[in-house]
Parts: structure tokens; sequence; C-alpha cells
């Protein structure tokens, strides 16, 4: 299997084109706009600002952003004809480092019923359409829709068809999210084999059975070299991978995989506080590095351990991701070390030891009532003067 020799992962962030096809997500310009400077500034490599010929107002979001965004590729997703491909041409004129993205569909049954094309005619349509776009732009990026349910060899040849017309990255999306971590993998090694080193290749997953992440970090494995993803992992369906668990995945277990994104981790967690306001899209508590419980420690062991040395239950500082530092949460799960521990971030260290034990034994019978407990809760406990002894 041939390898690119390079280690580094380009993130090419679709949130405001594949994200925004999330059911009921609509942004406006200056909502996409304040994303885009975002990525931005967390040094993504492209941002797919949208899809040009869908409508007026998608056309002009991307030319604000090609106009107004420095520092990222710039693209405008097309399909494989001429209108499509000129309405993107128009809408990233502007940017410091234009980009086209043209696709067709390559699966049987995407060709035989969608498009009702055979596949010498898919074939015949890539490849005019990589060179029509090539008349515009140097930088042309091409997917095989549905890469994944697509027959090997024809993939193969449609790829080489393209690249030979001027393509100079190669998607290969997971479009329905129907593949494992190791068929991707197999399919990215057979694909790298096939084509020019200087081809970047590309994965697209998107999260239909949850793998998306997963898919993305073994078509790396494979040879991809760009990862296409959405902030927060939203996206059609279920979503795309997310952009945040990829790169922490890959910073946290360099060792594992040696590879690197250059994203500015520190700016992850404001980029998804962004994108869920803006999108409305509410982050699940337990989401992975972005998430409300991400860095929460609810159980007493846990606590314990933290207290004592934070890599014992924390793989990953929230700091790294942008967040203020891991959080203990009060509960009926809590010990001893941690109960202490907030008594004395709330100003009572000098608490005796057999009042600290009365204090703790109201505490668990309160969070047994409660659920999770406040700095409030414990105050109005310590402040409770009638039965303390
Ligand atoms: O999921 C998909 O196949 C896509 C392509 C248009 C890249 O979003
Ligand atoms: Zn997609």
């Amino acid at each position: 299997m041939t390898q690119s020799p390079s280690g580094h992962i380009r993130i090419f962030d679709t949130t405001l084109r594949d994200g925004e096809q999330s059911p009921g997500v609509a942004l406006n310009h200056s909502q996409k706009l304040e994303i885009a400077h975002q990525l931005a500034r967390m040094g993504v490599d492209i941002i797919e600002a949208g899809f040009p010929i869908a409508s007026p107002g998608d056309l002009e979001g991307v030319s604000r952003i090609a106009r107004e965004v420095r520092g990222p590729v710039i693209t405008g997703l097309a399909r494989a004809n001429r209108a499509d491909i000129e309405a993107a041409a128009k809408g990233v004129e502007a940017a410091e480092k234009p980009r086209i993205h043209t696709f067709i569909a390559t699966s049987p049954i995407h060709m035989a019923k969608k498009l009702n094309l055979a596949p010498d005619a898919v074939v015949e349509r890539a490849v005019q359409s990589v060179q029509y776009a090539r008349t515009f732009v140097d930088d042309v990026e091409f997917s095989a829709e549905d890469a994944t349910r697509s027959e090997l060899p024809f993939l193969i040849r449609i790829f080489q068809a393209v690249v030979e017309a001027g393509a100079t990255t190669i998607n290969i999306p997971d479009t329905v999210g129907y593949t494992t971590p190791e068929e991707i993998r197999t399919l990215f090694g057979a694909v790298r084999a096939a084509l020019p080193e200087h081809v970047i290749l590309s994965a697209h997953c998107h999260d239909d059975l949850g793998m998306a992440v997963a898919n993305s970090i073994a078509a790396a494995e494979g040879g991809a070299r760009q990862i296409e993803c959405t902030v927060n992992g939203i996206g059609e369906r279920a979503g795309n991978a997310s952009l945040e668990e990829i790169v922490m995945a890959f910073h946290t277990r360099r060792d594992h995989y040696g590879l690197e994104t250059t994203i500015r981790t520190r700016e992850l967690y404001r980029a998804s506080r962004l994108v869920s306001r803006l999108s409305g899209m509410p982050v699940q508590p337990n989401k992975a590095v972005v998430g409300d419980n991400a860095f929460a420690h609810e159980s007493g062991i846990h606590q314990d351990g933290v207290l004592k040395a934070r890599e014992t239950y924390e793989i990953m500082n929230a700091e790294l991701v942008g967040r203020e530092a891991a959080v203990l949460v009060m509960g009926k799960h809590s010990g001893r070390a941690a109960f202490r521990k907030a008594l004395t971030d709330l100003g009572y260290a000098d608490l005796p030891d057999d009042k600290v034990q009365h204090l703790f034994g109201r505490f668990k019978d309160l969070a047994d009532r409660k659920g999770q407990i406040y700095s409030d809760d414990l105050r109005a406990l310590v402040e409770a003067r009638s039965d303390i002894p």
C-alpha cells in the first residue's frame, strides 16, 4: 500500500454546507460569516462555505465568506453540470485560495435509480465537469457520492479518469453511513495504491450507525490526508463526523496514529458553543469533548482519583479544548475528599473534622432526595446551625 508521506491531516469543515443540511437548520449570511471567522481562527484547512446553485442566498453567503475570510481554502459544492460549476466558480472567485468541489454518484443504485445514467455516461460527466471546473480554478475536488456502496473497479476507473482531467483531491464519501472501520481502511488503501502520490485522498463519513468518527480515522490509516467533518457533528440525518472528536483523537493518541492536524484545539469549545447557538441545535450533555458532562466527575472514586492526580480519570485537559478545568459534580456518588474540597472552595477550609463528618451525612441525605447538589445547597448545609454539633 502506497501511503502519502506526510502525516498532516487536513481538516475540511463542512458545517456551513452539509451541517446546514441538518433538518431545521438555516443560517443567515452574517451567522455563516461569524462561523467561518471562528473556523479560520481555529485553523481549519478548508471551509466548504455552501452550495451556491441552491439559492441566490447560498451563492451570496459563499461569496461573502470568499471575500472576507482569509487563511483557509474556500470551496463551494457543485453537482457535475455546467450551471452548478459556474455558480460555484462565481461563489469562490474572490477567495484567496479558491476550490471547486464537484460530485456525482457512483453506486449502482444511485446511477440506475437516481441519475438514470449508465456507468460510462457517469464517467464522461465526471471528467467533463472536472475539466470545466479547472477552467476556473487550479484546485478541484471530486467526490464519488455513495462511494462505499460502489464497486471498487468502477471507483478506481472514475478516479483515474478525473485525476487525468485535473482533479487534485479525491473524496470518498460514506454518504449513508454504511461502512465499517475495517472496510473503509481497506478501501482507502486500494484507492491510494491506484492513484499518483500528489493526489490527496479525502474521507467524508456520515453517522447513521454511529461510526463516522471511527470510520474517518480508519480512512486516515488507509491513506486519507483530508477529513471532512462538522462542528458538533451536525449534518444530514444522524449527522457527519464530528470535527472536535477527530481532532482530539489524533491529538490525544498521536502516539498511536502518528498523524496530526494543525487545529488550535483551544478554540474547539468556542466553535461548538457558537454553532450550537446559531444553528439552534443543542449539544447532548454526554457528547465527547464539548458536552457539558465531558469533563465532569461524579463518583466518589473518580473524584478522589482526580483530586490526587488529574490523569487518573482524564485523558485530556479541559483547558486544552478551551474549557474551564474539570468540575467535580456534587451528588450522591461523591466521596468525602470531593466534599471537603467543595467546602474549602466555598471558603469553609477551617471546619473541624467531626463537623465535616456530620455535614457529609446530611449532604448524602440531601443528594439522595435532590440529585445534583449546588454551591448554594452546600452553603445552606454549613450555615444551618440548629442540629450541627
Ligand atoms: O455525503 C455525501 O456524499 C456528500 C457529498 C456531496 C460530498 O455530502
Ligand atoms: Zn455528506
